[in-house]
């Protein structure tokens, strides 16, 4: 008989670190049970994204591209984000599409942090950044926030925060999971407290279209004196409901974006040529296909909170993003616990507040991406789960 191999010990601390942090990916769905807390948008690209994307295939598209994207995707970005986001950034150096955000936050901390080193975001926060400041041996410092404030962070918290070590402020608005977003006036708090530290901004805005009781969404990259030390990321994914095709980008004064080259060269070369013109055409359709999607986002959303509200069970009042943070500290049960026995006793999938640090704790991330009826029945099923609690 062989001994055993101790593979553990041929792994990286790198990889011991990070490892367990993900739990278990459920790979095949299991009948009965309702996913009230997916991130996954329930609706379909507009029809234009599939035909660029067959024209794409028919044309025999199939080699790598410019390691940045193809250029009409960089103009396409270049001309979205001036005319959406006040941004003014060259297709030609100061933009890179990236395999989804995903792909642009970890090209962001790779390209920020060394080990030792801080980012500062507040928290409750997508827990994405926690592991791969991890991975890199650096640190995302959490800057807690509170229920009593809605999760609402100030600059003032942020600033409180930094030390020798930070290198970057991490906001992620309209927010996942809280569903909040930061007004004009916190941003430009945050700003000059940037400013004031010498510290990069990080502004991830992948929710931006999810805005609800008329918030605005504003980028910090608008913001005066800030474009020289933001890095704005945005994704397909929720924006197109193009979670799977793995796109997105980031806009950085070019210095940053040559810097960040060689990751992703190493990590992608380039992203999936065929997702790369199904962009294109997504950001050249007019999006008005997308107020339905609002609109019905935003019954569901009021459906969620009248729900809560018979349940007796508090919540941040959903701003933005498609996110309903509620709070079961009454039934005496921890996130995780209420997690675990949601799906076990009423069949339902949420995720629990902690997800994104322990500021979350006693909270729960529902969400609003399930169609009816299963989203009627999954708050039946809620309410009755809760009912039998307290
Ligand atoms: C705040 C935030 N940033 C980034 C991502 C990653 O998105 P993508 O699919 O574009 O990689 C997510 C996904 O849920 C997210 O919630």
């Amino acid at each position: 008989m062989t001994t055993p191999l101790d593979l553990k010990k041929h792994l990286s601390q790198r990889a011991q670190r990070v490892m367990g942090t993900l739990g278990k990916q459920t790979s095949v769905p299991i009948p009965g049970l309702i996913n009230l807390g997916s991130g996954t948008p329930d609706f379909a690209p507009p029809p234009p994204v599939f035909e660029a994307m067959q024209a794409a295939i028919r044309a025999g598209k199939a080699q790598y591209t410019a390691w940045t994207g193809i250029p009409e995707l960089r103009e396409a970005i270049a001309e979205k984000l001036r005319a959406e986001n006040g941004l003014h950034y060259d297709p030609a150096t100061e933009i890179i599409a990236t395999a989804g955000a995903q792909e642009a936050l970890m090209l962001t901390l790779m390209t920020l942090l060394d080990p030792g080193d801080e980012a500062l975001t507040p928290s409750p926060n997508y827990d994405e950044y926690t592991r791969d400041a991890l991975i890199l041996g650096g640190t995302l410092v959490p800057v807690p926030t509170t229920p009593e404030t809605n999760f609402t962070v100030t600059a003032a918290q942020i600033e409180a925060a930094i030390t020798p070590r930070t290198k970057a402020i991490v906001i992620v608005t309209p927010n996942n999971p809280t569903g909040t977003m930061l007004s004009r006036e916190t941003l430009t708090q945050i700003a000059a407290v940037a400013t004031r530290h010498d510290l990069i901004v990080v502004s991830d805005e992948i929710y931006e279209y999810y805005r609800f009781d008329g918030y605005e969404h504003v980028s910090m990259a608008s913001l005066p004196g800030m474009r020289e030390r933001t890095i704005t990321i945005n994704s397909f994914s929720k924006s197109f409901a193009m979670t799977g095709l793995r796109l997105g980008y980031l806009a950085a004064p070019a210095e940053i974006v040559e810097a960040m080259l060689p990751f992703h060269h190493a990590m992608m070369i380039c992203p999936n040529v065929i997702a790369q013109y199904g962009g294109v055409a997504a950001l050249t359709t007019p999006r008005d296909w997308f107020n339905d999607v609002l609109t019905e986002y935003d019954r569901r959303r009021r459906v969620w909170m009248s729900a809560l509200d018979s349940m007796g069970l508090p919540y941040t009042p959903p701003q933005g993003a498609y996110y309903v943070f509620f709070d079961v500290r009454r039934t005496g049960l921890t996130s995780a616990q209420f997690v675990a026995r949601a799906r076990a006793e009423a069949q339902l999938i949420f995720q629990p507040g902690t997800i994104g640090g322990g500021a979350g704790e006693g909270f729960i991330r529902g969400a609003l991406t399930k169609a009816s009826p299963e989203f009627e029945q999954g708050l039946e099923r809620l309410a009755a789960f809760v009912r039998s609690l307290t």
